[in-house]
């Protein structure tokens, strides 16, 4: 089991999504058939972390805690902050420094969904090393929404934009972010940048200038997905609802995960299943627990 901690970043005002985020955060909407934040919580239980802070919004605090509740019951212990305004993604290692406690860490938003094969490995590579910060690069057709990676003519990322007018590459950097034990340090470095925010870009671009920074690239047989507007909410849904009926596998499921893990035994998944039974949920978890490997 790693020491390295897992934030989750789930504030944020939702405002692309409203009028649908009026009531309800962003990352307790529905992708088909579980809450947006079972999916990031999954992926970094899948590198090994089993210790997590969600930094919410004040007033959705309590929503999540009923949700997700201290994590015990998937083998988890699960804390809870928040964030007064979204000033960046940055701040989530100042808010988030006393949980840490000096381990290296691992952020990632709550609004990002990653599925691909052989996922589990790089998690767990970039979750062994922690002498440096390792993010993941996927190439995309609007680089000019992300940060973007620049890389030299050998591979060697060169440097990180965020948003840029004139983007270098079609490489974006996406939502999860892996760093060693001083980086509540390198955040406490960080100036708001034009936009008023402090940029997880200026981290990774510290990083970058220290010589510490591992881009990893995710290959095109690989889904990392966006949840930003109505219309790829419904496409991720749509995604996850192929996969899971084609293949009768869940994705994103922490139930499923902990079990794979270790975290939780044979029979604890069961007891996890039964009350899901009504919703069609608790069928493949039972399916899960009987099959022999
Ligand atoms: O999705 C990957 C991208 O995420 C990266 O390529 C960019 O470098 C990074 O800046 C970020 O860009 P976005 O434009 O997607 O960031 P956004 O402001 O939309 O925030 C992403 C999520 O994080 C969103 O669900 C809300 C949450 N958030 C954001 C900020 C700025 C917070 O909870 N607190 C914050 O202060």
């Amino acid at each position: 089991m790693s020491t390295r901690r897992g934030i989750i970043l789930a504030g944020g005002t939702g405002s692309r999504l409203h009028p649908v985020t009026l009531a309800v955060s962003k990352q307790l909407l529905p992708v088909y058939d579980k809450p947006m934040i079972y999916y990031p919580l999954s992926t970094l239980m899948l590198g090994g972390i089993s210790e997590f802070l969600v930094i919410t919004t004040p007033e959705d605090r309590a929503s999540f805690e009923r949700l997700l509740d201290d994590g015990s019951q998937w083998g988890l212990s699960i804390s809870f902050a928040t964030q007064a305004a979204p000033n960046g993604i940055a701040e989530a290692f100042l808010i988030g420094e006393s949980f840490l406690d000096g381990r290296p860490a691992a952020l990632i938003l709550g609004d990002n969904l990653f599925y691909g094969s052989g996922f589990s490995a790089q998690l767990q590579a970039a979750s062994a090393n922690v002498e440096v910060a390792t993010v993941f690069a996927q190439r995309v057709s609007d680089p000019e929404r992300y940060g973007v990676v620049a890389f030299d003519a050998g591979g060697i990322a060169t440097g990180i934009e965020e948003k840029p007018e004139a983007p270098k590459s079609n490489w974006a950097v996406t939502g999860l972010y892996f760093y060693p034990s001083d980086v509540a340090d390198v955040a406490k470095a960080v100036e708001p940048s034009a936009r008023g925010e402090l940029e997880i870009t200026t981290v990774n671009s510290s990083y970058l200038d220290q010589g510490r920074l591992s881009v990893a690239r995710l290959d095109r047989g690989f889904a990392w997905l966006d949840t930003g507007t109505f219309n790829s909410m419904v496409e991720a849904s749509e995604f996850v609802r192929v996969i899971e009926q084609r293949q009768r596998v869940k994705i994103g499921s922490p139930e499923e995960v902990a079990y794979q893990m270790g975290f939780i035994d044979r029979d604890q998944l069961r007891a996890l299943a039964l009350p899901l039974l009504k919703s069609g949920y608790g069928d493949s978890l039972v399916d899960v627990a009987d099959r022999e490997n």
